[in-house]
């Protein structure tokens, strides 16, 4: 069992202590582990480029052609039975790296674009290196820290939300998450020995679960959040009692007694969750049928199109000259 840390933090700051001491305990639990301080990984950009899921459909490895240190890590991550990630709070949410590694880690990864492409190239008689990497289809598991200064939850509403879209793409199920905040007050986590024996206690989760299919193995956090599938506690609201987790993607039923909130996900519901298979094969469909529908449009559009277009082509745009810095 291979269990891989990534902290988006400082070196030897909160994050990069905690990912460690979780590694450490799951160490002991005989794990093989590994880690990665991500600042020092050059994560560029994903310029929607499209040619991840391109490559995917025509019998490549759905890579990202960017040139950096997203391969180096991908690696790592596809040898992985788990992942602990941490990831600093910056303006209510995970600091911009993860979300830079969680796009460029989108269609490639997603299991119902390389379920589906597995499925053509089997049936199109492809065998060995020519199949998806099936590493891609291994049953993982992840714990999530996010690690924020203030001293209120209400400043790192979006930290373990956000986190998880590193790991929904992929299948990886999250079963122990940890909202650290405080950390501003807390001065130091290795002074917080509750706090310790918290990110400890997930190091052992996560060694636990690991080779496990993921039907057997439940989420172990500290509170069940309000949404029964990703654990979070966040709601869109639209001005009815049928609300949405916005991790999710799934509607609920809200109903309110006294001070008391309760919302009800159905199970048909709950399958259907980007979490799940089910929600990923949804969008999956929806995304495909797409080019039914705006071929056709754009195609009947023509000329006048892009005569339309060509008006906003250089539309007042300031040009940088990076060598003058003018
Ligand atoms: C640019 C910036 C923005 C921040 N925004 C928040 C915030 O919105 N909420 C919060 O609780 N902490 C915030 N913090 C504090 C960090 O989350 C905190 O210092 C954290 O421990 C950093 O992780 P590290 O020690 O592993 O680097 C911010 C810090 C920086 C540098």
């Amino acid at each position: 069992m291979r269990i891989l840390g990534l902290s988006f933090g400082r070196k030897m700051k909160n994050c990069e202590i905690m990912v460690k001491s979780a590694l450490m305990e799951a160490e002991k639990a005989g794990a093989d582990v590994a880690f990665i301080r991500m600042i020092d990984m050059d994560i560029k950009t994903c310029t929607g480029c499209g040619g991840c899921g391109r490559s995917l459909d025509s019998g490549g490895n759905g890579r990202c052609i960017i040139k950096d240190d997203l391969p180096y890590v991908d690696e790592e991550f596809l040898k992985a039975d788990a992942i602990i990630v941490a990831a600093p709070v910056y303006a209510l949410g995970p600091s911009g790296q993860l979300k830079q590694m969680a796009d460029r880690m989108g269609p490639s990864h997603d299991l119902a674009f390389l379920t589906k492409a597995n499925e053509q190239r089997i049936a199109d008689g492809k065998t060995g290196d020519q199949l998806v990497d099936p590493r891609n289809f291994k049953q993982r598991y992840a714990g999530l820290i996010s690690v924020g200064g203030a001293s209120t939850r209400n400043w790192t509403s979006f930290g373990l939300p956000i986190m998880h879209i590193l790991c929904f793409p992929s299948h990886i199920k999250v079963i122990d998450q940890i909202d650290a905040y405080n950390m501003g007050g807390i001065a130091h986590p290795l002074l917080d020995e509750q706090l310790m024996a918290r990110v400890a206690r997930m190091g052992r989760n996560i060694a636990q679960a690991c080779g496990k299919p993921h039907s057997e193995v439940p989420f172990m956090g500290d509170e069940k959040g309000t949404c029964p599938v990703c654990n979070c506690d966040l709601l869109t609201v639209r001005g009815s009692t049928t609300v949405e987790c916005p991790i999710c993607g799934i509607y609920g039923q809200l109903s309110v007694e006294g001070d008391k909130v309760q919302v009800t996900f159905s199970e048909a519901e709950q399958k259907r969750s980007r979490l799940n298979y089910d929600g990923k094969l949804e969008h999956y469909v929806e995304i495909k049928g797409f080019g039914a529908i705006a071929g056709p449009k754009i195609k009947a559009a023509g000329d006048a199109l892009n005569d339309k277009i060509k008006t906003f082509e250089n539309y007042r745009e300031l040009k940088f000259h990076r060598e003058l810095k003018l």
